[in-house]
């Protein structure tokens, strides 16, 4: 596990950075637009994983443990998340997720590379592990994104067996909301959980991420959301830095939410400054906003990271040198 040898120097940021609002005085002196994040640091932090929600942690244990061995950040990040997908007790993301309306649980995930490749995968049944079929979209096709049947064609014909995605737990939940009065409006933060992005940084210096998710609860039957969406639900540049994203879809996309967390990062931000001002975006586009969750996380080529959320109750899991396998509160626009 050790990866000393490859740590040049710890960011005093970083440490100061784990408070609720992840906000600090040395990111903040570095936001002119004279400082641009793909200059060159004068500290780095590296490698780093960081990812959404409670559920992060797990995935991050999974992601570490390849970035500490020297792994490069794609398999990291897609061994992160495969953790994920395969607990069954999460209602959010892979087996045990919420199905749609009509009780089919359909999967999102894409996936990119410090290359600029990425691949992606909509709509998809019955498959364990979306991310790996995205991967597999990403480097055994001409194209970026499959869906549905031949999404699952596609996964079949990889290798991929075809499993029961919609546990007893899950189906219980579905029938007790055909019930319910919540048919029309979904919640925030339901079950304090939601899609998992996660964005790594290898020794090498070279950024990955991940997105993976079952999508909105008893959505109607064929909705897509941000998560496979390349620029809405995560996008990366090598250059400056990656972003991912969770909440309300919907909002995400019309934001192209990620694509302006990295690009305002590239304009000299800070992850956690363009995460801030990207929250404002969604917050200025989205009438509604009050009623929706939209949370963005971001991690700079130099390894500092950021977060920012609407509502209260987004969490973000961080494994750097400073912090092993920390969950912390993510700022938030609601609580000011
Ligand atoms: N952010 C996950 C979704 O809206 O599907």
């Amino acid at each position: 596990m050790s990866t000393r040898r490859n740590f040049l120097k710890a960011v005093p940021a970083v440490g100061a950075a784990l408070t609720a609002s992840c906000t600090d005085p040395s990111q903040a002196a570095s936001n002119s637009l004279n400082s641009p994040a793909h200059a060159p640091p004068s500290t780095l932090v590296r490698p780093v994983v960081i990812s959404t929600w409670n559920h992060g942690k797990a995935a991050n244990t999974a992601a570490w443990q390849v970035l500490s061995e020297n792994g490069n950040a794609l398999d990291a990040a897609e061994a992160g998340v495969r953790v994920t997908e395969a607990d069954p007790n999460g209602r959010s993301v892979g087996i045990g997720g919420r199905p749609d309306r009509d009780g089919n649980v359909t999967l999102d995930a894409c996936i990119m590379n410090s290359d600029g490749d990425c691949g992606s995968v909509a709509y998809l049944q019955e498959i364990l592990h979306p991310i790996t079929v995205a991967r597999q979209v990403m480097e055994k096709t001409p194209h970026v994104m499959l869906v549905g049947k031949g999404a699952q064609e596609f996964a079949i014909a990889q290798g991929h067996e075809k499993v029961n995605l919609l546990t007893e737990e899950s189906k219980k939940e579905w029938e007790e909301w055909l019930a319910s009065e919540r048919r029309q409006k979904p919640k925030i933060n339901v079950e304090n959980h939601d899609t998992i992005g996660l964005l790594t940084l290898d020794n090498q210096g070279n950024l990955a991420g991940a997105c993976t998710t079952s999508g909105a609860a008893y959505k109607y039957a064929g909705r897509v959301g941000d998560s496979p969406i390349i620029g809405a639900g995560l996008y990366l540049d090598n250059d400056v830095g990656g972003a991912t994203a969770t909440g309300w879809g919907e909002a995400v996309i019309r934001a192209c939410g990620c694509f302006l967390v990295v690009e305002l990062m590239r304009q000299g931000h800070s992850p956690q400054e363009a995460c801030e001002l990207a929250v404002e975006r969604v917050v200025a586009k989205n009438p509604d906003w009050k009623d929706i969750q939209v949370g963005f996380i971001a991690l700079g080529k130099d390894g500092r990271h950021g977060s920012f959320c609407i509502a209260p109750g987004f969490e973000y899991a961080l494994w750097s040198e400073q912090v092993e396998n920390g969950l912390f509160a993510s700022g938030s626009k609601l609580e000011g």
